[in-house]
């Protein structure tokens, strides 16, 4: 059982076969989901809101992301790892850009990097396949552009917004990308995308017509404290099931429960 090449992960959208992403931040946690058989993992710079409660993504550093990363890679998953360019890692020139992308490959142990845009990018997405780097696009809702969208809000509900994402993704697919992010778009619009690329698109929060999808593990899992959105799905509630697991805790230790002579060393 080896493991995925981009090659997989683009055979799988001539199959019809969807492919499952998952955001991973950590060791555990990619061992677990590896063995469930996840296609891909992001290790997503969500992180900076779920793991660290940063306000937005903004903050999250290329140091950060090569951590995060090289810690998902130690479970040696099948899965394939992109990691995301976090803000201002390739907004600068297409020569630093192309550094940090080898960055987060050399010293993160990333297959293919994700960065955020459509035509603007274009000519970066380019450089960075061209030195051999995977690279996967992400349009629509781009968490890096808060400040111009003026919060999350769902992209190209207007006929002239929705123009300009088909152009973005035709660009994006055209400088090479191997796969697209759709992220926070109407559904028939994504469908539409979907139809006329020939490179997969991964959705969230853009219905169920994409050839993917992806989620945030934490959206998932029920960890977050702050509101999800309409288009997560919630499978588990682990906050509860931490919650009480350190209650218990606490009970235990106060009432001499725990630890036992049996926890102990004589
Ligand atoms: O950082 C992230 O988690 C992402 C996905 C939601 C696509 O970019
Ligand atoms: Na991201």
């Amino acid at each position: 059982n080896k493991r995925k090449t981009i090659l997989d992960i683009q055979k799988m959208k001539a199959d019809g076969d969807k492919i499952t992403v998952l955001t991973c931040y950590d060791y555990p946690t990619a061992r677990i989901m590896d063995s469930c058989g996840i296609d891909m993992i992001l290790v997503g710079d969500s992180v900076g809101v779920v793991v660290s409660g940063h306000e937005n993504t903004l903050p999250v550093t290329l140091e950060e992301m090569i951590y995060h990363t090289r810690a998902v890679q130690r479970a040696e998953p099948k899965a394939l790892v992109v990691t995301d360019m976090p803000f201002l890692s390739y907004q600068i020139d297409v020569r630093e850009a192309r550094l940090n992308a080898g960055r987060l490959v050399k010293e993160g142990g990333a297959s293919a990097v994700k960065l955020e845009g459509g035509e603007h990018v274009a000519a970066t997405i380019r450089a960075i396949v061209d030195m051999d780097i995977p690279v996967v696009g992400h349009i629509g809702l781009t968490p890096q552009s808060i400040h111009r969208m003026g919060g999350y809000r769902v992209q190209g509900k207007q006929e002239a917004q929705a123009e300009q994402l088909l152009a973005d993704a035709r660009a994006v697919e055209a400088a090479g990308a191997f796969a697209v992010v759709l992220e926070g778009i109407p559904l028939k619009l994504a469908r539409r995308i979907t139809d006329e690329l020939s490179i997969p698109t991964i959705g969230i929060g853009a219905g169920p017509h994409c050839d993917g999808q992806v989620l945030v593990i934490h959206d998932v899992l029920g960890l977050c404290e702050k509101y999800s959105p309409k288009f997560v799905k919630r499978y588990a509630d682990a906050r509860g099931l931490i919650a009480d697991a350190v209650d218990r805790y606490i009970a235990d230790v106060k009432g001499g429960e725990f630890p036992t002579e049996g926890h102990s060393f004589s």
